[in-house]
């Protein structure tokens, strides 16, 4: 599904904004789409115009982009100042807001004030949040208000000192049993989506069968409804080893290395700037 696609196929005006209604459709029709991260107004602007349905501006942001360690120090403003970069460049695509960790754990209340200052101040669409147990209660809180909400299941970040890292989840029977529980509950609460990450496939596949609503997987295997890569991931801009289940699809780092040290030596040795290039 592509942003003009998904709206054309609905019947609706070309150009609209994607909604959460279209997900749902796109699911129904059995037509798979992808969802980016995204934490600037260019990226932004380039996925949209590409028909990138869904722009997440995930809390990945503080690894990719402040270089902290996790994603625990990221803060709701640090959140707010690039989601409402990226939502200042897309024009079509669905903007999803993550919800930073301390920003909803405190129970519903604490959720839905957060999640309100990144549809009014972020300009998202959509919020999303870890977790399934306590955070059902807080996406139903939500949901009522009018905020629309992704789910977030298996290898949720926040809770990386909880795992003990950054593992897989979902090994044993209880905990894949536990995983499914959760994804019905999300929905059941109102939640437009669910992405699953780092769990084993067989997973991704009975969430996607259990619920309505579109699982968006990475690191869950082939049959969930939608894939999502972090943008510097999937353009090869990431240093040093890959989650398995990342696929680069360029590879940007050694683009950007070619041209900074073509850059250098041309000015080294005096060839650039050329008579084109001077007024
Ligand atoms: O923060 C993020 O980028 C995410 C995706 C990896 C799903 O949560």
């Amino acid at each position: 599904m592509s942003v003009h696609s998904s709206v054309d196929g609905a019947g609706a005006r070309p150009g609209r904004p994607v909604s959460i209604h279209d997900l749902a459709a796109a699911k129904a029709r059995g037509e798979r789409f992808v969802m980016v991260t995204a934490y600037d107004a260019g990226s932004a602007a380039l996925l949209d115009e590409l028909g990138v349905p869904v722009l997440l501006v995930g809390d990945s942001l503080g690894m990719v982009v402040l270089g902290y360690d996790s994603t625990i120090p990221v803060t709701l403003d640090e959140m707010l100042h690039h989601t409402r970069a990226v939502s200042r460049g897309a024009q079509h695509a669905l903007v999803v807001g993550d919800l930073p960790f301390g920003s909803y754990q405190d129970g519903p209340s604490q959720a839905l004030s957060s999640a309100v200052r990144m549809l009014k101040e972020g300009g998202a669409a959509a919020v999303k949040l870890e977790g399934g147990g306590p955070m059902v209660a807080a996406t139903a809180h939500l949901v009522r208000a009018g905020i629309p909400v992704m789910g977030h299941l298996g290898l949720t970040p926040q809770s990386v000192h909880q795992f003990g890292g950054f593992k897989v989840q979902g090994r044993d029977q209880q905990a894949a049993d536990r995983i499914v529980e959760d994804a019905v509950a999300l929905a059941d609460a109102g939640a437009f989506a669910v992405v699953l990450e780092a769990v084993p496939a067989d997973i991704g596949r009975r969430v996607t069968e259990a619920i309505a609503v579109p699982t968006i997987g990475i690191g869950a295997g082939p049959d969930t409804d939608a894939q999502v890569l972090v943008w510097h991931d999937l353009l090869g801009l990431t240093a040093g080893r890959l989650p398995r289940f990342v696929k680069a699809y360029a590879d940007l780092r050694a683009e950007i290395s070619g041209a900074i040290k073509s850059f250098q030596s041309e000015v080294a040795d005096g060839e650039y700037p050329g008579p084109e290039h001077t007024y």
